[in-house]
């Protein structure tokens, strides 16, 4: 059984270099079943969601090589088959969205449905009714999504939230559809502008990405290129809450300190001090932190993935904390866990109210999600005696080197099997 095991750290020094982000990498990838030819993606994490996004393309008929670190080649070959199977949707949710391309390009497409997950229900009635008002058709059988149209046309589509997935489905099928797509109420998050601007590279029209009014114009054709993925503001975060929570003094080098601000400005409120600098940006904490109260909110609020750092620092900061959930109505699972380690929390519905303590204690703990596994691994750095995080895989979905980058920073980590 895998797992990281952490003891107290004291205060954190030194650089970490930010990866892509994930969720952008993910969409950039499934893009590439637009067109034909051979993409050039640098930036790219290597991180187990990658590599099933990667197992996708493949089972699609597409060719992923790894070149160079953190670089793929990608080769479509055009005439994919135009089915993604449970047996991938099952283990990561965002291949939902290549539902959208696929349509575009083949006319056709047929995905499996994704289901619940730890988060609570994760509906894609907004994916679909988008799709549906260019003119795909849906119907559900035995588990699957079977979509068809002919060419799709742009229409006006408002969105009910800003969701980031109906909003990437969309835009990325509506660059080959007939006539101008406008999307109201459009998520508004850096990796939406990225595959914006991936999709104007290959020879789309896209406007408006980053804002809530996205205009796309569709095309014929569209073409491979090469794109390097924007850094991943949520990789940030962790390290930024990692001192929020030790102490220290690091560098996030290529961080992006402008897709940060509200976080930025919560933490400067704790008590850290942040500076945006030429290699992105620098962070320190050098005394305890005080508690704040935050709400999550679509893109610029602050993001749900940040909450769980968030949750894990208020754990350890002066004073009483009130944290709403606006976004995931499951997303507080993680509590149980901190609890677990000591922390005084209590949650009521979407709002957990957390009274900090002077320390945590080490427990074993497991990792439910991504983002809760990485807010135990920094939890624990402020943890005494041991904490033992079981089911590090799903840590690893969206983390490269979590463990080693702690370790250069003179935290006391490591992993075992
Ligand atoms: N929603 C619907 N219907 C839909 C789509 C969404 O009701 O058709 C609801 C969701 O249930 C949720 C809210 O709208 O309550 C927001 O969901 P959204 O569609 O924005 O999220 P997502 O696209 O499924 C992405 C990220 C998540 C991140 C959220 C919110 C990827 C692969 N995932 O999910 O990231 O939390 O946006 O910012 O991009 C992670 O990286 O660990 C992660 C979970």
């Amino acid at each position: 059984m895998d797992r990281i095991i952490v003891k107290p750290s004291g205060p954190l020094y030194g650089d970490v270099e930010i990866n892509g982000a994930k969720n952008s990498a993910l969409k950039i990838m499934a893009a590439c079943s637009l067109a034909e030819g051979t993409f050039h993606l640098m930036n790219v994490p290597d991180i187990t969601d990658v590599r099933l996004m990667s197992e996708l393309l493949v089972s699609l008929g597409m060719t992923v090589r790894e070149n160079d670190t953190n670089s793929l080649e990608i080769t479509n070959p055009g005439n994919l088959t135009a089915e993604a199977p449970y047996e991938l949707v099952e283990k990561m949710r965002a291949s939902i969205v290549v539902l959208g391309p696929l349509l575009a390009r083949y006319g056709k497409a047929r995905v499996a449905l994704p289901g619940g997950d730890d988060f609570g229900p994760r509906p894609i009635d907004m994916h679909l009714r988008g799709l549906e008002m260019l003119g795909a058709k849906f119907a559900s059988e035995h588990g699957y999504i079977d979509g068809h149209c002919e060419r799709l046309r742009g229409s006006r589509i408002v969105l009910e939230f800003p969701s980031v997935g109906a909003t990437e489905n969309i835009m990325m099928a509506a660059v080959l559809a007939d006539g101008t797509t406008i999307i109201e109420n459009a998520a508004r998050e850096p990796e939406i502008a990225d595959l914006a601007s991936f999709l104007n590279r290959m020879g789309a029209s896209v406007l408006g990405a980053g804002t809530s009014t996205i205009v796309i114009e569709g095309v014929e054709k569209l073409g491979a290129v090469e794109h390097a993925v924007v850094p991943d503001r949520i990789e940030a975060a962790t390290y930024l809450a990692a001192v929020g929570i030790a102490g220290g003094e690091i560098n996030l080098i290529g961080a992006r300190p402008d897709h940060m601000d509200m976080l930025c400005q919560k933490v400067g409120e704790m008590g850290m001090r942040i500076s945006a600098d030429s290699n992105g940006l620098w962070v320190m904490a050098n005394k305890s932190l005080k508690a704040v109260d935050l709400a999550t909110l679509p893109y610029p609020g602050i993001a749900t993935d940040y909450k769980p750092f968030l949750v894990a620092m208020l754990a350890v900061s002066e004073g009483v904390g009130i944290v709403t959930e606006n976004l995931f109505s499951g997303r507080f699972r993680y509590i149980d866990e901190l609890i677990r380690m000591g922390a005084d929390i209590r949650t009521e519905g979407h709002h957990a109210v957390i009274r900090g303590v002077e320390n945590l204690s080490g427990a074993p703990v497991r990792a439910h999600d991504i983002r809760a596994g990485a807010a135990l691994v920094v939890a624990a750095l402020r943890a005494q005696g041991q904490t033992e995080i079981r089911e590090p895989s799903h840590i690893d979905r969206g983390y490269e080197n979590l463990v080693e980058n702690l370790s250069s920073l003179g935290a006391d980590i490591s992993r075992e099997n």
